[in-house]
């Protein structure tokens, strides 16, 4: 549930609305003279309760939820509104809450734990009788003085209790020890002991240079884990956290690219031979947070990898996994679809280059270091790399292998946002199939359910989405989910999912707002404004599009996003987990979307009128309430409605000329 969500499921609009005017039961509603225009005569101001909503059905025809009752009446903006109700009902806003004292002298306690242990064992590897075998280990792997200085290396002793007595003669409790990961506890026995043992200690630092947690280096042949990792904590969360990136960001920025590899080691060789913009996943696939990151400092991106991790065949089953596996938490390396998305979302430019078989950086550059940059040179982008993997050992006389590899690479090259490169692509595989552009256009992708960027931030799994609206005017399946919503809730429930899939596909094209808006003018209706939705941040962001759309503003939409306040960012983010269209289908998004909108605004004013006839029917305006200015909204509306009926009949015609013309035409 969102913040708003939440708010909103805490307080009554009856309530809140009853601490600013009077309200008088009627009938299923509650009526009041209208806050918003000067009036006396008649209480045209109503709320609902069933849909915490009210509106005026007098001069200012306006309506909304809670929050814009709240914000119209104080005159507050949305931020302050939201603070305000986010107090009155009880709810924390987690970002804009002061952290509690405690939490920030528990916090501020953990930070100086670690560093004092990162130093505590680069103590013991530096002048440790015990730490012999460390430094020579050290010494076999070549890194120099300046580099185990640079990257503090440290030692763990072989013993069960070294560091918790060290810590503890410090006034360090074995609570706290366990939250820094440096103590392990047995589950059976409830014994403590040290959890890095005889380990060569790396400590990891965040891109402020805050040391978060270990990755500890087996010093025994084989001994498993190579590397173990400090436990996965809030502080140590290693989906956003990039070895090496404190001492890499001013070279990074400098070199105009970042190389991204995959182990401690590889960097810290990198840094000593002088190649300083290196940083390290730690053997997991890049994550959205990572790549955000980096792209304070470039938008540059060059993936080495090892030959193994993406050998011609996991290059191509990662390619397949990558997308049925997205929402288990299964390790995929090298996954070329997320990688085109992140692409796009970032507008960045990754580039993939494999190393030579049994290779990793580490072992080249201390090898020949002058073969470091001559490989980074062969770095190709995403798409062209795994076009190349793919079609490299085919056999061009199979024709039945062509259309496999057509079938695996077709769907990545679809998912490019840029029509430019998309097409370029379409011609390399192409050529690289050595078939006609035609044949392969032809060809029917068989689409998975479409492509879902994780919202990797949160943690847990996300609430799933809620399903878009299928555009039951299109006749196209609605997924059986939606449906059944549909079957069990009113029809506000309904408007609801086609505002929000109205605005997620603006979000993710940004052109569709002047397009819709063009048919809408052409058929004599209203353009699409903040009164068509119901919901506050809804109505905020059709206004912060119109704004983007008004200065020209054409950043990547996540970067927007982010720009956004809390609550509207986290709105935002939900619409963008809806499908964007298939680019197939953009022709029609346009023609779908305005009759989706009239769909709604036929809906809503149906329920209105609803409303007042209720009213009516009650008996509740004959006494003190002058009837007739409720008569000729009722007439107003009905006439709307019959105007929208007239608009969606017109549009449905055009609707189908235009597809049946596709139909006959071309792909
Ligand atoms: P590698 O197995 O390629 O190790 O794992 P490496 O960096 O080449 O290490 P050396 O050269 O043998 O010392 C790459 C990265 O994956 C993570 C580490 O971050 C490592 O640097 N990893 C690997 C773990 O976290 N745990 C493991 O057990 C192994
Ligand atoms: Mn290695």
């Amino acid at each position: 549930m969102s913040v708003t969500e939440e708010i909103k499921s805490r307080l009554d609009i009856v309530d809140i609305v009853s601490d600013y005017l009077p309200l008088r039961k009627s009938g299923r509603s509650f009526a009041g003279f209208c806050p918003f225009h000067q009036n006396t005569r008649t209480p045209a101001f109503y709320v609902f309760p069933e849909t915490q909503t009210w509106h005026c059905f007098g001069a200012c025809a306006e309506g909304g939820d809670i929050f814009s009752f709240v914000m119209k009446k104080e005159g507050w903006d949305f931020k302050e509104t939201l603070q305000k109700l986010a107090d009155k009902a009880g709810v924390e806003l987690e970002s804009q809450q002061p952290m509690d004292s405690r939490q920030q002298a528990f916090e501020g306690k953990m930070a100086s734990l670690l560093s004092a242990a990162a130093d505590y064992f680069n103590m013991l590897f530096l002048h440790a009788p015990q730490a012999a075998h460390a430094r020579q280990y050290v010494a076999e792997r070549a890194l120099n003085e300046e580099t185990i200085d640079a990257f503090k290396i440290g030692f763990a002793l072989n013993e069960w209790n070294a560091c918790r007595s060290h810590f503890q003669e410090q006034g360090y409790s074995d609570s706290e020890l366990l939250a820094a990961g440096l103590l392990t506890e047995n589950p059976d026995k409830g014994t403590r002991y040290d959890r890095f043992r005889n380990r060569l200690m790396i400590p990891i630092r965040d891109v402020n240079g805050r040391t978060v947690g270990f990755g500890a280096r087996t010093l025994e042949k084989d001994g498993i884990p190579k590397y173990l990792n400090s436990p996965q904590t809030e502080l140590f969360d290693k989906s956003s956290l990039l070895y090496g990136l404190d001492g890499a960001k001013r070279h990074i920025r400098e070199a105009r690219q970042v190389v991204i590899v995959e182990g401690y080691m590889d960097v810290m060789q990198g840094w000593q031979a002088g190649f300083r913009n290196m940083v390290a996943q730690m053997g997991t696939a890049l994550t959205e947070p990572q790549l955000r990151q980096l792209k304070r400092y470039t938008k540059r991106f060059i993936l080495a990898l090892d030959a193994d991790a993406a050998g011609q065949k996991a290059t191509m089953r990662g390619l397949q996994v990558a997308r049925e596996t997205l929402d288990r938490e299964v390790e995929v390396k090298f996954d070329a679809r997320g990688l085109v998305h992140h692409e796009g979302r970032l507008q960045a430019d990754i580039r993939i280059v494999t190393l030579p078989e049994g290779n990793d950086p580490d072992k080249i550059i201390r090898t020949d270091a002058t073969a470091w940059p001559k490989l980074l040179e062969q770095a190709q982008p995403v798409v062209a790399y795994v076009i190349k993997m793919a079609t490299q050992d085919l056999d061009m006389s199979d024709a039945k292998a062509k259309t496999a590899v057509a079938q695996q690479v077709l769907p990545l090259i679809k998912d490019i946002s840029d029509p430019v490169e998309r097409d370029h692509y379409w011609q390399e595989l192409a050529r690289a199939l050595r078939v006609d552009e035609r044949a392969l256009r032809q060809i029917q992708v068989q689409e998975k359910p479409q492509f879902r960027p994780r919202p990797v931030e949160q943690p847990g799994p996300p609430e799933p989405p809620p399903p878009p609206d299928n555009w039951e005017e299109s006749g196209t399946a609605v997924p059986r989910k939606a449906k059944s919503i549909r079957r069990k809730a009113d029809g506000s429930m309904a408007a609801n999912m086609r505002e929000a899939n109205y605005l997620s596909q603006c979000l993710h094209h940004r052109t569709i707002l002047i397009q819709v808006n063009q048919r809408l003018r052409q058929n004599q209706q209203p353009e699409v404004n903040e009164s068509d939705f119901t919901a506050v941040e809804d109505r905020l962001l059709l206004k912060q599009l119109y704004e983007w759309q008004k200065r020209g503003v054409v950043a990547p939409i996540a970067e927007l996003c982010d720009s956004l306040d809390e609550a509207l960012n986290e709105r935002a983010q939900t619409l963008l987990t809806f499908p964007p269209t298939p680019d197939s289908e953009l022709d029609r998004l346009a023609d779908k979307l305005a009759l989706s909108v009239l769909n709604w605004r036929q809906e809503k004013i149906g329920q209105l009128i609803g409303e007042i006839k209720q009213l009516f029917r009650q008996g509740d305006t004959s006494d003190d309430v002058d009837a007739s200015e409720m008569y000729d909204k009722l007439n107003e509306w009905k006439l709307t409605v019959l105007n929208i009926h007239k608009a969606k009949n017109a549009m449905s015609a055009v609707n189908r000329r235009r597809a049946e013309n596709l139909g006959n035409g071309r792909f």
